[in-house]
C-alpha cells in the first residue's frame, strides 16, 4: 500500500515541476511566478483542489509522443476567496510555452463547465504562445470551445482575464469575451498579429509593448481594465474585485461588516462645487467621502477620464458608480466615455449590482471627430444601457445636466428610482451663453443686451427648481447629507422588482 501512495506522491511531484526546473528559474529570472504560485497567491492558503492533474496530449505529430508532460501546461481547478468559491484555471508558460493543445483546452471547458452549473465566478491566468502548433486544427477547435463557454458564461457568472504573458492570436478572444481584463506592467501582452506581421503587412514598425504592453491596453484601446506592477500585485487586485461581486447572476452581491455610519454627515461636501461654475473640481472626492471607509475600486482608471466606473460599499453592500470627471474635458461625454461607462452599466445590470449616477455634464463633445467616429451610435449605448437596466439606480445632480446628457445619465425619464440634485445644480438645454446666442440671435450685437439675456436665462435654468417642479428631481438635497440620502434610498430599493417585455435579445448599437 506504501508504495502506491508513494507513486502517487511521485507523480503529483513530477506534474507540479511541469516543464521542469530549468524552465522554471527561466520564468523566475523573467519576474514571473509560475502557474502554481500564482494560484497559491490568487486562492486562500490551503483551499485550492485540482483537477485533471494527470491529462496529457494525444499527439503523435512532430514527435510529441516523447514528451507528455502531466497536466499538459494549464493547472485548473477550484478554491476560495475570502471563503467564497471560485474556479481557476492558470497556463503553464514552463509547458510547451503554455500553448494550449485539445486536451489543454478540454481541461479549461470543464472547469468552464462547472463553474456555469455551479454558479461561482472564473478566474483566467493567460501566460501563453497560443494555438499548440504541433495540433493544428485540434488546438483551434480547443480555442472556439472555450469561447463557446465564455459567450454562454457571460452575464451568468462573473468572468476575469489575468494577462501574465504573451497572449497572441486567436487567443485574445477569450478574454476579449470575459468581464475584466487585468495585465501587468512590462511582463504581458496582447495582438491579434504580432509585430513581425504587423511589419509584413503593413510595413509598421513597432514593438509588442507599444503594440499590445500593458500600457497600450488600459490607456489607448480600452482592451484592458487596469495594469499592475507585478504579479504578486495583480492577484490580490483580482481577489479585492471578487469581494464587491456576487457568485453569480442569481445571488446578490456579498454583504460585508461595515464600520461607516451610513448617516454620517459630510460637511466639506456642501463647498465641494465651486461659486464659479466654469472652475473644476475632483468627482472622485465626493465618491471616496460616499463610500463605506472612502474604498473606491476602480475600472479603466486610466481610460476616458471623464469618466468615472467602479465600485464602492454603501451599508456594506456593493454598489455601482458611473460619475462625470470635470477634471478631465470639463467631464463632457464622448465616443470613449460612453463606451466605458455603457459597458460598466451593463454589467451592474446583469449582476444585479445597484448603481449611484453623479451628475455633472455639459454635454456631449462636439466635433468632426466625435461625429465621424460615430458618437451618435457609442453615446446611444449608455443612454441603452441605462434604459434597460433594471436593477435600483439613484441618481446625484451635482452641477451641470446639460442637454441629451442630461437624458442619458439616468434621468427620471430613464426609470432611474431617485434622483437627487444638489442646489448647486444646473438642468438645462444648454449653458446660458450658448442658449441666449441662439434664442436672441437679433441682439448679437449687442453685447449689454446679450449680457443681460444670458442673465435672464441664467436666473431661469441654472438651477434645480424648474426639473424639481416637474418631479424630474425627486428632491433638492444638502450636499454634506448625500450619503445618508443615497444610503436610505437603496435600502429602500432592496426588493425592487421590475420586468422589461419579454424579447430573444434587444439589439444594442454596437
Ligand atoms: C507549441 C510553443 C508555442 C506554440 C511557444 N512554444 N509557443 N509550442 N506551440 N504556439 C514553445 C517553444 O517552442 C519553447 O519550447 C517554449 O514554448 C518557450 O517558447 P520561446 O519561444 O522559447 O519563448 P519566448 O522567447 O519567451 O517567446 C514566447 C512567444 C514565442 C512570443 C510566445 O514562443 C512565440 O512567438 N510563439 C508562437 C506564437 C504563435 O504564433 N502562436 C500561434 C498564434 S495563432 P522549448 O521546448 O524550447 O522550451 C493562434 C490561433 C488561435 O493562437 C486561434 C483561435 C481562434
Amino acid at each position: 500500500m506504501k508504495d502506491i501512495l508513494e507513486q502517487l506522491e511521485d507523480r503529483r511531484e513530477e506534474a507540479r515541476l511541469g516543464g521542469g526546473q530549468k524552465r522554471i528559474d527561466a520564468q523566475h529570472a523573467r519576474g514571473k511566478l509560475t502557474a502554481r504560485e500564482r494560484i497559491d497567491l490568487l486562492l486562500d492558503d490551503g483551499s485550492f483542489e485540482e483537477f485533471d492533474m494527470f491529462v496529457t496530449h494525444r499527439c503523435t505529430d512532430f514527435g510529441m509522443q516523447a514528451q507528455k508532460p502531466a497536466g499538459d501546461g494549464v493547472v485548473t481547478g477550484w478554491g476560495t476567496i475570502n471563503g467564497r468559491l471560485v474556479y481557476v484555471f492558470s497556463q503553464d508558460f514552463t509547458v510547451f510555452g503554455g500553448s494550449l493543445s485539445e486536451a489543454h483546452a478540454q481541461k479549461i471547458c470543464k472547469i468552464q463547465d462547472m463553474a456555469i452549473q455551479n454558479g461561482a465566478p472564473v478566474i483566467g491566468i493567460n501566460d501563453s504562445g497560443g494555438a499548440r502548433i504541433q495540433e493544428g486544427v485540434a488546438s483551434l477547435a480547443g480555442y472556439a470551445e472555450v469561447f463557446q463557454r465564455n459567450i454562454e458564461a457571460s452575464g451568468v457568472i462573473p468572468q476575469i482575464s489575468v494577462i501574465m504573458g504573451p497572449c497572441a492570436g486567436g487567443a485574445v478572444y477569450s478574454p476579449a469575451m470575459t468581464d475584466f481584463i487585468f495585465m501587468v506592467k512590462d511582463t504581458s501582452y496582447m495582438f491579434v498579429t504580432g509585430p513581425d506581421v504587423v511589419k509584413t503587412v503593413t510595413n509598421e514598425q513597432v514593438t509588442a509593448e507599444e503594440l499590445g504592453g500593458a500600457s497600450t491596453h488600459t490607456r489607448k484601446s480600452s482592451v484592458a481594465d487596469a495594469a499592475f506592477e507585478n504579479d504578486v500585485e495583480a492577484l490580490a487586485e483580482v481577489r479585492r474585485l471578487v469581494d464587491f461581486l456576487p457568485a453569480n447572476n442569481r445571488e446578490k452581491p456579498p454583504v460585508r461588516p461595515f464600520f461607516d455610519d451610513p448617516n454620517r454627515i459630510e460637511s466639506s461636501l456642501d463647498t465641494l462645487v465651486p461659486v464659479n461654475a466654469n472652475t473644476p473640481y475632483d468627482m472622485k472626492e465626493l465618491i471616496h467621502k460616499l463610500a463605506d471607509e472612502g474604498d473606491f475600486y476602480e475600472i479603466q482608471e486610466d481610460f476616458a477620464k471623464n469618466i468615472l466606473t467602479g465600485f464602492i460599499r454603501i451599508e456594506g453592500r456593493t454598489v455601482g458608480v458611473v460619475a462625470n470627471q470635470p477634471m478631465v474635458l470639463a467631464g463632457c461625454l464622448d465616443i470613449d466615455s460612453s463606451r466605458k461607462a455603457a459597458r460598466f452599466v451593463r454589467f451592474c445590470d446583469a449582476f444585479e449590482i445597484p448603481i449611484l449616477t453623479l451628475v455633472d455634464v455639459p454635454g456631449f463633445l462636439p466635433g468632426t471627430s466625435q461625429e465621424y467616429g460615430g458618437v451618435i451610435k457609442h453615446g446611444a449605448k449608455l443612454l441603452f444601457a441605462y434604459g434597460e437596466a433594471t436593477v435600483p439606480m439613484v441618481t446625484v445632480i451635482t452641477r451641470k445636466a446639460y442637454g441629451g446628457a442630461y437624458d442619458v445619465m439616468a434621468s427620471k425619464h430613464l426609470q432611474s428610482d431617485f434622483n437627487y440634485a444638489w442646489p448647486t445644480a444646473e438642468i438645462a438645454v444648454m449653458g446660458a451663453k450658448g442658449a441666449t446666442e441662439i434664442i436672441h440671435r437679433a441682439d448679437l450685437n449687442d453685447p449689454e443686451k446679450i449680457a443681460s439675456h444670458a442673465a435672464d436665462y441664467e436666473a431661469r435654468f441654472a438651477n434645480p427648481f424648474v426639473a424639481a417642479e416637474r418631479g424630474f428631481i425627486d428632491e433638492v438635497i444638502q450636499p454634506s447629507m448625500t450619503r445618508k440620502r443615497i444610503a436610505r434610498a437603496f435600502a429602500s430599493l432592496r426588493n425592487k422588482s421590475k420586468t422589461m417585455p419579454w424579447k430573444k435579445h434587444d439589439n444594442i448599437p454596437l
